[in-house]
């Protein structure tokens, strides 16, 4: 398997919960990291953290995005974790359609811009993971536009795999993971959500890293999803 011993790894969303942790295990597996978000006291002090380099993006910005990967330099792996928590629920008929759009904004369209200037600094043998959500696949009544979203990130992995090769693009579908977002939700609503599951708990977001260095390592693997959901697809 590949090391990533001297790779350079460039996280966008490194500024907390799975992107930080993507970034911590790809330095202890020897690669260099630049983590990027959207706050500047936010990615300085995860950067001061890792001992990694920090540089803010807003990926909703398209020249900001271009100056992010100029910035970057050559690099060898993208991890994409960037999303925001807008509003995105509601049942069909009371939707905010404006709302909505803005989610998507940072997870789908954020990725498309990412890939579109990844593509120009990133090494030929190199990999590009996207992140999704188990809604995708276990929908739930009062979150239609959810489950949609998380389609066309597995949806924009596919595409890119084809348009990009040899470069490699997958996506981990992730389902209950214990960043501090989700932590804020307390430990009830928590245990509401993963009680049933075959591993009856959330996952922590070393655990989900762990998807992410294994898509970074993995040669012969492209165009592919890995669900980190505690068996969810399962049940
Ligand atoms: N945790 C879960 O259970 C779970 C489940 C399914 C899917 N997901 C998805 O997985 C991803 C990571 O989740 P997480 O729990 O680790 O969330 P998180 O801690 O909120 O991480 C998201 C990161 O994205 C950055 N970000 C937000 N808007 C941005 C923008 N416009 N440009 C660049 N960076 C931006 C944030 O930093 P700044 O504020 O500094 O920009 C933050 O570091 C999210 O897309 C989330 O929807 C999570």
């Amino acid at each position: 398997m590949a090391k990533l011993d001297g790779a350079k790894v460039v996280v966008i969303g490194g500024a907390s919960g799975v992107g930080f942790a993507v970034a911590a295990a790809a330095m202890e597996a020897g690669a260099e990291v630049i983590v990027g978000s959207s706050q500047a006291p936010r990615i300085e002090a995860a950067a001061a953290k890792l001992g990694a380099k920090g540089l803010t993006v807003d990926v909703k910005d398209e020249a900001s995005v271009a100056a992010f990967f100029e910035a970057a330099g050559p690099f060898d792996h993208l991890v994409f974790t960037a999303g925001d928590w807008g509003h995105m629920l509601g049942a069909t008929r009371d939707l905010d359609i404006e709302a909505s759009k803005a989610r998507i904004e940072v997870r789908f369209w954020g990725a498309a811009r990412a890939a579109k200037y990844a593509i120009r600094q990133i090494a030929r043998e190199g990999s590009i993971t996207l992140t999704g959500g188990m809604l995708a696949h276990r929908p739930r009544p009062g979150a239609p536009l959810t489950t949609a979203s998380a389609h066309t990130t597995e949806g924009l992995a596919m595409g890119l795999a084809r348009d990009l090769a040899p470069v490699r693009v997958n996506a981990v579908c992730l389902g209950l993971i214990t960043s501090e977002q989700v932590q804020a939700w307390g430990e009830d609503m928590i245990k509401g959500f993963t009680a049933n599951l075959p591993l009856p708990r959330a996952g922590s977001v070393e655990e989900a890293a762990e998807a992410y260095l294994y898509l970074m390592r993995a040669t012969y693997v492209t165009g592919q999803v890995v669900r980190v959901d505690g068996g969810g697809s399962l049940v």
